[in-house]
Parts: C-alpha cells; structure tokens; sequence
C-alpha cells in the first residue's frame, strides 16, 4: 500500500451537528450538487470516447464466469505541513485504516481488471476538493480496486472523519476512487486505549461504507437490476423515496434487498421501505439508517458509546448498490434493536401502545442499556425522535476496562465490595449484591463477569470475590447469592437471552487489542499478530502475512490464528489444511467449501438438500421457524405449510380432498397408496385412521387393541406401554394389561413392584420408587406413606389432598380453611388479606406497594444530579430502598 505522507493544501467545507455523542458525517466537502453534476457530464463526454483500452475495463468485458477476488483497497495518507502528525500517531492511524480496509476486503468480492486504477477524469483533477497526483490519471495505481485519499483537518466541529467517493469507473461501474479527512485535533486528543481504536475503527468502517454506496449522492449510480443500468437521477425515486411522517419529511429506502430484509427482520410485511435518518444536518439527514428503529447499527447518525454493529442492514445495502460481485454475509454481527418487534415498533417506535425494552419511557431513567454492555440514564438523542434512550457514560460501561477512573473507583471500597467486574467479558444486571452490609443500599446495577453456553440457553455469572459460577437458566429468573454461610443479595437474569448472548458475538477478548477486527466473537489479527485478543506477535509469517502456526492434530487454525477444536459460525473444518476456511457465501454454517455444504442459511434464504436457495421451488413450502424448504404433503404442488394444500398434482391423479390431496387411483378409504397397490394404504381419507401393521384405514373404532385413532395425525398410534385402552392420546389409559402386572393409576399404567411398610405397593417410574398404596392407618400424601396429613392437607378417601393456597390449613374440602398465613385472617372458612388493595405485607405490617414510586423517584433526582456524582449515589441509594 501507498502511505505517502504529502504536504497538500485541502478545501473543505464542513458542516456540523453536535452533541454529546459525537457526529458522523459524509460526502459534503464541496457544494455537492455541483460536483457530481460536473462528474457526470464529464462522464457522458467519456462514455463517447472510442478508446480502446478505457472500453476494454469494463464490466461488460469482464466475463460472467471470471472468479471474484478480495477488494483491493489502497491509500494515500496527506499532511499539511502545520499538522503535527507524532510517528505513534501516524501508526495509529495507518493501524485504523489498514484493519478497516481488512476487514472491507474479506467482505467485498470483485473481478479484477488487469489495469492500474486510474482516474480518468483530468479535467476535474480532484478528489472533493483534494487536489490528486497527476499520476493517477495517467499511468494510474496498480494492485487497485478502490483508492483512497487521506488527509486531516484541524478543525472545531464535533466530527471524528467524514468521507465520499469522487470516482465512479463508468465502465466498472463501482466507486473506485474516494476520500477521507480525518479530525486530527480528536485523534491528538485521545487516549489510545483498545476500546478507543474499537470506536475509531468503527468511525473509519463507517466512513468506508459512505464511500462504497451507502450516500444518496452514490444511489443515483446503484445499478438498477431490472434495466442492468445505473439508476441515474431520473429513476432513483424508484428506490428513494420521499414522505411525509408526522409533519416531518423523511426518506424511505426500498431496494430490494433492503425491503426483503427489514420486513423478515422487523416482521412486519407491509414495510414499504427503510426509514432513513430524518433528523440532523444535510450530511447526516438521509446518509443515515433511522436511529429510533436501528440504534445500535453502524451506519446510525453518530457514534454511540456502546459502538455500532456491522450488521445484515449493511450487507441488504452493499448488495442492493450493485457495485459488489459478492458481499459476504457471515462478516455481519448480530443486531436486535427492534428485531421482530413488528409493525407497530416500526411505525410508532417509543409512542406505541406497546412497551419496547428498546426504550424508556422518560427521560432520567437509570437502567441497563438495551445490549447490557452498561448502564446509565435515558436520553432523547437528536436522532431518536425523541424517543429516550439508555446512555452509558464511558465510566458505566461494563466493557470498559481500561477506564482510568471507574464509577465507583473514587472510593475503591464500593467497586470491589459490590463486586463490580469491568472486562470485556462483563456486563450489566439489575443486581443489589454486595460484600458488606454497609454497601448494601447502594446502586441496583452491577457490572458482572458471565458468558452464555454455545446453545445461548444459559447464562453463567463469575463472581471472582465468592468463587462460585451463578447460573441462569430462565430468562429473568431471580437469582439469590449465597455461599453457604451468608447472602449477599440479588442477581436478575437478562429478559432476552438471544439479545444478550448476542453481545458477546460483537465484542471480542480486549476489542483485539488494536491489531484486528472482531466477528462473530473472534478476533480476525492483522498481520503479524496472533491470540485470542490478537495481542501476540508472530514469531513466523507465512507468505500470505499470517502467523506460522502448527496445531495439534485434532485442532484447526482460527481466525485468530490460534489453535481449537472447533471453527466459528461461517466457517469449516478444513481437515486437510488444518485451518477453519469460509463456507461458501451462500451458507451460514456448512461442512465443506461447496454451496453444497450449507448447513444452515442466512436471513433470506432456505434450506434445501444443503443448499440455500431463495425459492423452494414446486412442492416444497418455506418453513420459517426452522429455515429449511419442507415438501408440502404427497400429491400437492402448491402450498404454505404442512396442514393445507393449495393446490393439488392433478396431472398425477391428485384431487381435492378438503384441505388435502387424494389420489384417485387409490381404494377409496386411502388418501394415498404404494404405488400399484391400489389396496395398501399409505394415508387415509377422511373420519379414516391408518393402521401401519396392515397398512389399512380404519374408522376410528377400529384401531387394533392397544391403539388410539388420532385424530390429528389420521392415524392408528400405540397406546403407552403396560396400556391396553386408551383414548385420544397415548397416555390418557383406561385399561391396563395386569397380565404384565401393570395397575391404573389416574389415568396412567404403573408396573407395580414390591416396596417396603408403610407402603403396600409401589410404582417404579423412570428409575425412582414410590409408594403407591399404603398399608392399614397410613395415608398417601404425595409420594410418601403418613400416619397423619401435614399442616396444609386435609382427609380424602384415605389420601391426604392439599389445601387450596389460601388456606393455611383445612379440612374435609380444599377451600374449607381452618387457619390462616400471618397477613391473612379467617372468615366464613375463608382466608383474606389483612392489606388493602395497593398494599404488601412486611414484618407485621401492611405497607403501600413501592413499585409505582420507582420512576417519579429517579426522574426527579436525576434531572438534578446531572454531572455531579455524588448525588447519583445518593440516588441509587433511593432507588434500592423503594425497591426492597
Ligand atoms: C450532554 O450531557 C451532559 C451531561 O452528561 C448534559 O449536561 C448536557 O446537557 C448534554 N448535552 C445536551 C446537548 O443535551
Ligand atoms: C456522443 O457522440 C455522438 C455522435 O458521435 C454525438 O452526437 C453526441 O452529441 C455525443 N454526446 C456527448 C455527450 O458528447
Ligand atoms: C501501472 O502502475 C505502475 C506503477 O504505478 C506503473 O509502473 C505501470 O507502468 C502502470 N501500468 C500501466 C499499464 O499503466
Ligand atoms: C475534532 O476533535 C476535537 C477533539 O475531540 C473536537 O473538539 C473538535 O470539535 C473536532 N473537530 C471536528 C471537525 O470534528
Ligand atoms: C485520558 O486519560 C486521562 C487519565 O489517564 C484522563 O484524565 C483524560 O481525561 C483522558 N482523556 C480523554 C480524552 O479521555
Ligand atoms: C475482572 O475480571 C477479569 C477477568 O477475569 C480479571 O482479570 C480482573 O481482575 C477482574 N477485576 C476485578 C476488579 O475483579
Ligand atoms: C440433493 O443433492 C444431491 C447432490 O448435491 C443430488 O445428487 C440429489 O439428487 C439431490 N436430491 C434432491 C432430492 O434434490
Ligand atoms: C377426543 O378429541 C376430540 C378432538 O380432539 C374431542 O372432540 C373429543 O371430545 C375427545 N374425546 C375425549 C373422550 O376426550
Ligand atoms: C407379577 O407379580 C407377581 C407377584 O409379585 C410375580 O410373581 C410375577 O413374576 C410378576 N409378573 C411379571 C410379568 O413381572
Ligand atoms: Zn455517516
């Protein structure tokens, strides 16, 4: 790669929008309208020239099956020569853009040209505004698909980079030329921590992605899948549209992939379109995904502290543009803000009817953010539409571990007694646990270390200062902390594991310490460097620039060029190579390199025979919940689910039977038969039941003893086992086969087995022994034989049944109560509570229901506590005590 450092003087002219998070921006250095006008007419003079050589780079020249490689991009890096650029500095930044640029070329896919790269536009001789090398308009850049000119800018507006394309090739008809200008005054300023490269990697990612399509000055050059042609300003309104949503002009993006995606994603089929950003200045408004229904996405407004997802938005867009041969769906991580939510998040988002985690309902609220890698207080951004959103500050951000100053840190005794753990293995839970009692009543927010089990079924919290693993295994489940000896309060399991267990797929063991990107959970290292965090350096570098690396035999070489039995999600075990190796793009999990091999399939496709196809073709319908094509039932060419046939085979002899299909060949009680044996029946009729042994139908009297008709599933189904009657299911037993000595009991068969006084007799099921009748003068209360029911149970027919809840303890009948819990009293044999409507009873007393307090509380003490943080203890501290 070319990293020149020029001296050059750069025209810009950049307008801002600011607030506490800080602001990306694109394109506009120059008076846009202008500049791309200039482009195209230049372009039109172009596209008349008869040269050879400029025709021959065309795509129309590249041939169909020619193979796609990796994007090449390169790039210039510019100073001024009153910028003071220190060398750490400059590695920094070339550490930036060099990982970015990695990740971009194993996401991209083009057919190379043979040529160099050139920009054949002389006349305009720049590149928005910056003034290029003569070189490249005449020999131009070898090893090229896209270049890039970067320069800084010292300047006050609150923006990070800002970036656009100058250069669509008309012939390649891709951006293959584009600018970046950086803030050099922010990246002087910075701490060069790792989660700080994480959030500059993003910005550069971001300002990447302005640069390949993602700019509504790039859409006009998107080529237009039904004609083949860019769109052009003519026909871009097929594609982008203008509305008006509650006095407020927005665009609506309606590509189809776009399209296709959101309506999967969001579950609402009548989306017209994706909302573009409708709030902000000229280069934020519309260059943008709409905040309020995309928060934490990439391409959102402006940084956001918890940083932004690559995700399938981008991968919809990057396709819909047309540019890219192939955009590689597995390089995308996952997003849920407002994933299945449907059409009323979509359309209402915050002042819907329905409640969404994805906001609160105030401002001033504190709370675990949506992703629950921090927590903080809800906020209306400029670009939520005023919808309030959970804000960590970087001191409560959970991930943050190289934070300098932690919340709680200012006295080190509260961190560690409340056992606050900052990692990139942390996050946050509503959570009151704490050491020592004097820190009890102190915030209800702790960041926890915990991980989720492969499956994403599980939750598992290390707490470093007890030693033991807390494990959740239902979402929102109430976890008590003890050791045995003492307990130190609460934990709350997250509400949504899928959306919990998703943050750890998008932030990787220390962000990948500067030297990588993180997918899926796995550093994938740049260059040289090598470990789970890619925090090693090599000690050998094969000829592609990776680590050397040997595995043991049964291992396979990660991403992160460390060793593991297993590959990531999008990749398999190359057994010959010893390395994980990409799936084909078609498939998001396989077991081999083919298209062929898929396992399972991205958003938009389905499953079928190890393909992911977007159709599922004749006699197959798509199964939603499982990805996969499903054939319809036999005979049926049209149909939506497995219940229902829309259409029967009918040049097969098929017709209509109710909802199914029924060949006419068949005798006349089948549905359908083996074929030429008109008489053995492989389906049944109507009101008929198939007996498998005969391969009969029956009426549903008919069923060979020990057999049930089903009446769902139109067959003859085996009773359970010791059973010899049943009715309409397998377990619901009306007689049972004594020969075996099995007994009914309820309505089930137990095979009884001798047992020991007090029981007479017990019941062995699954391995445990219960008693199942009891000797003279004992009773059976549950599983056990008694001389006497226990408190809570009362006499019947020499078995002792439960009271009814209410009822402390009873007699002769469930609801018949004789006493009463302590915050009940006794009335007409009834029990009623002591507490009035609205009120709980604690320590002997009647007191008002706190919850609807908790709100009104933290609003009001929020708002005044603002950047003084001595008062947002004290605050937490009311918010515990009107919680307990
Ligand atoms: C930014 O946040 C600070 C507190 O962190 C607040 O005082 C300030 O008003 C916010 N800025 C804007 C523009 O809302
Ligand atoms: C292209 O060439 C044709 C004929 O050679 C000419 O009529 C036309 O004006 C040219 N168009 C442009 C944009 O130069
Ligand atoms: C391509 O670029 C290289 C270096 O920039 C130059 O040496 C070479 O001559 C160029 N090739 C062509 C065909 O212009
Ligand atoms: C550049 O960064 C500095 C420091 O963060 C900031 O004060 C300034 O507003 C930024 N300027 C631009 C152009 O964004
Ligand atoms: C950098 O870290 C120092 C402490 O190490 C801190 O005082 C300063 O505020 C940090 N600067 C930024 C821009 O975060
Ligand atoms: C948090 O967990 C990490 C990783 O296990 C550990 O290295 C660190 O010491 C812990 N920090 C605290 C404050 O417990
Ligand atoms: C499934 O695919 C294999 C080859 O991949 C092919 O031979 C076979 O016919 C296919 N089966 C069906 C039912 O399409
Ligand atoms: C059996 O099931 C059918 C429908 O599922 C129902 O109508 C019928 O009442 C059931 N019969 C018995 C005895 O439970
Ligand atoms: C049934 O119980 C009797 C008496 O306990 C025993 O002799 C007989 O072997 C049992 N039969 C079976 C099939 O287990
Ligand atoms: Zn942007």
């Amino acid at each position: 790669m070319n990293k020149l450092l020029f001296i050059f003087q750069v025209i810009t002219n950049i307008a801002l929008a600011i607030y506490n998070t800080t602001v990306f921006e694109n394109t506009q250095f120059l008076d846009k309208q202008n500049y791309y006008q200039h482009v195209d007419s230049i372009m039109k003079q172009k596209q008349n020239e008869t040269n050879e050589n400029f025709i021959k780079r065309g795509r129309r020249f590249i041939q169909q099956n020619q193979e796609t490689h990796s994007l090449r991009i390169t790039y210039d890096i510019f100073k001024e020569n009153d910028q003071i650029i220190t060398e750490e500095l400059q590695t920094y930044i070339e550490s930036l853009l060099d990982t970015a640029f990695s990740y971009y070329q194993s996401l991209l896919y083009v057919k190379h040209i043979d040529q160099n790269n050139t920009f054949y536009l002389k006349e305009l001789n720049n590149c928005l505004g910056f003034l290029i090398e003569s070189d490249h308009f005449v020999t131009g850049i070898e090893e090229s698909d896209l270049h890039l000119y970067i320069s800084f800018k010292q300047s006050d507006t609150d923006i990070i980079a800002s970036a656009g394309h100058c250069y669509i090739d008309p012939f390649l008809q891709r951006p293959t030329f584009g600018r970046i200008l950086l803030n050099l005054s922010y990246f002087q300023k910075i701490n060069r921590t790792n989660l700080q490269f994480f959030r500059d990697l993003q910005s550069i990612m971001h300002e990447t992605l302005h640069i390949l399509g993602f700019s509504t000055a790039s859409m006009n050059y998107w080529i237009d899948p039904e004609t083949n042609e860019p769109y052009t300003f003519k026909n871009v309104h097929k594609i982008l549209k203008q509305k008006m949503i509650d006095d407020r002009e927005v665009s609506v993006l309606s590509s189809a992939n776009i399209l296709k995606t959101i309506r999967v994603y969001y579950g609402c089929e009548s989306i017209e379109g994706m909302l573009l950003e409708n709030q902000g200045s000229d280069y934020t408004k519309n260059q943008h995904w709409e905040r309020s229904i995309l928060m934490n996405e990439l391409m959102s407004g402006s940084s956001n502290p918890e940083g932004g997802v690559f995700s399938l938005f981008n991968i919809a867009l990057l396709r819909d543009t047309g540019f890219w041969d192939v955009v590689d769906e597995n390089q995308a991580n996952p997003i849920y803000w407002g994933k299945n939510q449907g059409c009323q998040f979509y359309e209402n988002k915050c002042q819907a009817d329905l409640k969404y985690d994805e906001f609160e309902d105030i401002d001033g609220i504190f709370d675990c953010s949506f992703t629950g890698e921090g927590f903080g207080v809800s906020q209306t951004d400029p670009f939520s539409d005023d919808c309030p959103i959970i804000y960590p500050t970087d001191s409560q951000l959970c991930i943050n571990y190289e934070q300098y100053q932690q919340p709680y840190k200012i006295d080190n005794k509260y961190q560690d007694n409340l056992m606050f753990n900052y990692s990139t293995q942390s996050r946050c839970f509503k959570s009151t646990i704490s050491l020592d009692d004097s820190a009890a009543s102190f915030a209800n927010f702790r960041c926890l270390k915990s991980f989720c089990n492969e499956e994403g079924t599980q939750v598992t919290i290390q707490i470093d200062q007890l030693q033991i693993d807390f494990i959740c295994k239902q979402e929102g489940q109430t976890l008590l902390v003890e050791d045995g000896t003492k307990s130190y309060g609460k934990i709350i399991c997250p509400k949504s594991f899928p959306r919990f267990c998703s943050s750890f797929q998008n932030i990787c063991p220390q962000f990948c310490s500067q030297n990588g990107y993180c997918v899926k959970g796995k550093c994938h290292c740049n260059r040289g460097f090598f470990g789970n965090d890619c925090s090693q350096r090599c000690n050998e570098e094969n000829e592609d620039g990776q680590c050397a690396i040997k595995c043991p035999p049964d291992q396979y070489i990660n991403p992160d060029r460390t060793c593991s039995k297993d590959c990531p999600q999008g990749y398999f075990k190359n057994s010959e190579s010893k390395t994980c190796e990409k799936c084909d793009f078609s498939c998001s999990k396989c077991n081999g390199p083919s298209n062929q091999n898929c396992l399972d399939c991205h958003i938009l496709s389905y499953l079928k025979n190890n393909t992911c196809v977007s159709e599922c073709g004749e006699g197959y319908f798509k199964n939603k919940q499982s990805k996969q094509c499903q054939k319809c039932i036999e005979g049926c060419v049209k149909c939506s689910n497995d219940k229902v046939c829309e259409e029967c085979d009918a040049l097969n002899g098929y017709i209509q039977s109710s909802n199914l299909c029924k060949n006419t060949f068949c005798d006349s009680q089948c549905l359908t038969c083996v074929p030429h044996q008109k008489e053995k029946c492989t389906s049944c009729s109507q009101d008929y039941y198939l007996d498998k042994t005969q391969q009969t139908c029956q009426d549903s009297n008919n069923c060979p003893p020990g057999y049930y008709s089903d009446y769902e599933k139109r067959e003859c189904i085996p009773c359970d086992e010791g059973c010899l009657l049943c009715k309409n299911s397998s377990y619901n037993c009306q007689s049972c086969d004594e020969t075996k000595n099995y007994t009914l009991f309820g309505n089930k068969c137990f095979q009884l087995i001798n047992c020991f006084s007090p029981c007479k007799t017990c019941l062995d099921e699954s391995n445990s022994v219960k008693c199942a009748t009891c000797v003279h003068n004992y009773y059976l209360q549950g599983e056990e034989c008694v001389e006497q029911c226990s408190i809570g149970y009362y006499l019947h027919e020499n078995k002792c049944l439960k009271c009814n809840q209410n009822c402390e303890s009873c007699i002769n009948h469930s609801d018949n109560c004789m006493s009463c819990s302590q915050d009940k009293q006794l009335s007409n044999s009834k029990c009623y509570s002591k507490c009035m409507q609205g009120q709980i009873w604690v320590n002997g007393f009647c007191v008002d229901r706190p919850v609807a307090s908790y709100n009104a509380v933290i609003q009001n003490r929020v708002l005044s506590a603002k950047n003084n943080q001595f008062q947002l203890l004290i605050l937490c501290l009311l918010v515990l005590i009107a919680l307990i």
